[in-house]
Parts: structure tokens; C-alpha cells; sequence
């Protein structure tokens, strides 16, 4: 039996299986709407048999994105342009969600075919905001934020949830992790503020609940919301996983349902310890000691690999990326090594048996 294919009920929201489709930017949007490229991306993963298709981050607002061409959700026309993408992922039994985030200090860069990194304001940048004026490497300082400016945003994060909603999306995904906004809140490596959102654990931990708290207000009782963190910023004084916990017991207690656990990406001069399933201990660590599920991420890569994270208990699902980029049947060719008998859609019924076919 694979604990791998079996269905994850959170809430009202039956998730067929337990490989989800890990958000990954795919920097193609023009105002922020998604696109053909959208949905036949999303949808083949969707067609590959993954139980749960996240999106890109979607940003809720227009300089709360990393680049010019990162999708949206902040206003009524992204949400018509999701609603095609959102039935199609459902008519193939997927679950489809959305992440919802701002990039903070790391906003406003090229796509990264084109270098990645800071975008001149003459070149189509802007300003960007931030916990405090300390700049992420050689990026530009952001502003830092005013206490209205954090009231804006987490405005921002709830009306995003509400058009997410609308545009027929089963869960929400806070991003706090990657050093975007809530993370560079979260981490004393780039939030030095004096006031209530700063110094101790629990100031820097308030504005990033607050966001959290804001999408699971909007978001109805019967459907989950999952918060996506880096567990460390792998650097001295950093965000560290014991800090992690003690936010993942607060996301609990206000009932988030599941964190997303990644690393890193706030400190340019992380060290990070790269291997096969890397972070899967932090996972691991925070459903044990925040006592909250989980989803694993990062060079996870096969079958039996995915297997073992989630039928040892250390998460309760697995998030792939790159994985599926090489192969958007991952979950079809993985289900099939395990053992499963995942359904096929009917137009590729034909596919499904031996060398030859049927
Ligand atoms: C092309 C690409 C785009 C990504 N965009 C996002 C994103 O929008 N939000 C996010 O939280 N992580 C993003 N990531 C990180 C992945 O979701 C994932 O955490 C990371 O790639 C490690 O998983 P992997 O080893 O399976 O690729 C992106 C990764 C890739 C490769």
C-alpha cells in the first residue's frame, strides 16, 4: 500500500493523492493575468495526476511582484483569467491552489532568462517596500514600511483571498518563505524595526500573522489554508527552525492547516547544504513539535524517495518542482512504479498498458 497515492482530506477538501505541484513562477503574465501558458502548464500537471496543482505566486498587489510578468490576484480580470485554468484543473479530479504573496525587497527584478536582478525604475522597476531600509545583496534598499503601509497589506492579503475564492480555487497558500515579504518580517537578518513589528520573536512574528490571519478569515471554514516558510535562512543570527516552530504553533492555533516547508532565500550569503530531500528534517521537525501536517519540498525526485517522506511519517505530502518541469507525469510514472493503478483520462486510456499499448 502507498501512503504516497492516498487521498488527503484537510477540512471539507478531499486531495486525491499526496504529490503536489510545488508554485513555480513562470514569469509570462502582461498585467499580472494569466494566460495560455498557464493552463496548459498547470494542466498537464493536472493530466499528470498530481492531487494538488498550486500556482505561481500570485501577487496581491501589482509592486508586490518579483518581476513585471508574474501573475496577479488584485484585481477583477485576473480573477476571470484564473477561472478557465481553475475548471480545468478541476475537471481532471486535481485540486487546484492558489499562493498568494508579496516579494517585499525582492520585487521589482527582470525575468531570469533575461539575468534575473534589480530592475532600474527607467527600465519598468519600481520602489520596493520592506520591513526596514536594509537591502537584500546588491539589491536596491526598500522603503520601510509604515504602520499604515503593513494595515494596506494585509488588506491586500485578505482581498486577494476573496478573489481567489471567486475564482474557484479549493486552497490558499500564504507565501512567507524565500525572503520575500512576511519572511524578511519574520527574520532579524532583514527586519531591525524598534516598534511592534520588530525585535522580538513575537513582534516580528505579528505582521506576517496578521496576513495569515487575514486569508483564513476570507477563506470559507469547509476549505484549507496553507502557509508556505523557509525553516532557516542558513546563516548565523538568521531565521532558524526553532523560531519556525514557535510560528508554525501559532499558525496552528489559528488554524492553518498545513505548512509548506522550504529554506533560505533571504540572506545573499546563505549557506545552504544541498543533498536529496535537504529540508525534508525541517518538515519533519515541524509536524513533530508544532504538531501541525506538513508538505515537503526540495530535491525530491523519486518515487520511492517521495514514498518514504510521507509513509514515515516526517510530511503528509510531498511538493515538487523541478521534478515536473522534466516530467509533468511524474506522479503517473511514480504511481506506476509503486504499484498504483492511478485512472488515466479516457483519452489516454490507450496508453496505460505495456510497451505496445492497447
Ligand atoms: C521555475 C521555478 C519557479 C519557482 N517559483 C516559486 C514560486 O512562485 N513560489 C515558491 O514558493 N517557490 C517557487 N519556486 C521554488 C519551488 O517551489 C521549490 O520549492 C524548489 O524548486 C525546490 O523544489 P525542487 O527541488 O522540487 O525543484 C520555484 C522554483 C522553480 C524551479
Amino acid at each position: 500500500m502507498s501512503r504516497l497515492f492516498e487521498p488527503l482530506t484537510l477540512r471539507a477538501v478531499t486531495i486525491p493523492n499526496r504529490v503536489f505541484v510545488s508554485p513555480m513562477c513562470e514569469y509570462s503574465c502582461t498585467d499580472g493575468l494569466p494566460n495560455d501558458w498557464h493552463l496548459v502548464h498547470l494542466g498537464s500537471r493536472a493530466v499528470g495526476g498530481c492531487g494538488l496543482v498550486l500556482t505561481e505566486a500570485a501577487s496581491v498587489s501589482p509592486e508586490g511582484r518579483i518581476t513585471p510578468w508574474d501573475a496577479g490576484i488584485w484585481n477583477p480580470a485576473q480573477v476571470e483569467a484564473w477561472k478557465p485554468i481553475v475548471k480545468f484543473i478541476k475537471s481532471q479530479g486535481s485540486v487546484p491552489g492558489i499562493q498568494i504573496a508579496h516579494a517585499g525587497r525582492k520585487a521589482s527584478c527582470a525575468q531570469p532568462w533575461s539575468g534575473g536582478g534589480p530592475l532600474a525604475l527607467d527600465a519598468g522597476g519600481w520602489k520596493t517596500l520592506g520591513p526596514s531600509a536594509v537591502p537584500f545583496g546588491r539589491y536596491p534598499a526598500p522603503r520601510e514600511m509604515s504602520a499604515t503601509d503593513i494595515e494596506a497589506c494585509v488588506a491586500d492579503f485578505r482581498l486577494a483571498a476573496d478573489r481567489s475564492l471567486q475564482a474557484g480555487f479549493e486552497v490558499a497558500e500564504v507565501h512567507a518563505a524565500h525572503g520575500y515579504l512576511l519572511h524578511e518580517f519574520l527574520s532579524p537578518i532583514s527586519n531591525v524595526r524598534s516598534d511592534d513589528f520588530g525585535g522580538s520573536l513575537s513582534n516580528r512574528m505579528r505582521f506576517p500573522l496578521m496576513a495569515c490571519q487575514a486569508v483564513r478569515d476570507a477563506w470559507p471554514k469547509e476549505k484549507p489554508v496553507f502557509v508556505r516558510i523557509s525553516a532557516s535562512d542558513w546563516k548565523d543570527g538568521g531565521w532558524d527552525l526553532e523560531q519556525s516552530v514557535a510560528f508554525c504553533r501559532e499558525l496552528k492555533a489559528m488554524g492553518i492547516d498545513l505548512v509548506d516547508v522550504s529554506s533560505g532565500g533571504n540572506a545573499h550569503d546563505q549557506k545552504i547544504v544541498l543533498g536529496p530531500g535537504y529540508q525534508v528534517p525541517f518538515s519533519a521537525a515541524i509536524r513533530r513539535d508544532a504538531g501541525i501536517p506538513t508538505a515537503a519540498v526540495g530535491l525530491i525526485t523519486e518515487a520511492v524517495q517521495a514514498e518514504h517522506v510521507v509513509s514515515t511519517g516526517q510530511a503528509d505530502a510531498v511538493c515538487l518542482a523541478r521534478a515536473l518541469l522534466r516530467d509533468p507525469y511524474w506522479a503517473r510514472h511514480a504511481a506506476k512504479s509503486l504499484g498504483v493503478d492511478l485512472k488515466w483520462p479516457d483519452q489516454y486510456l490507450r496508453a496505460d498498458v505495456g510497451p505496445f499499448g492497447r
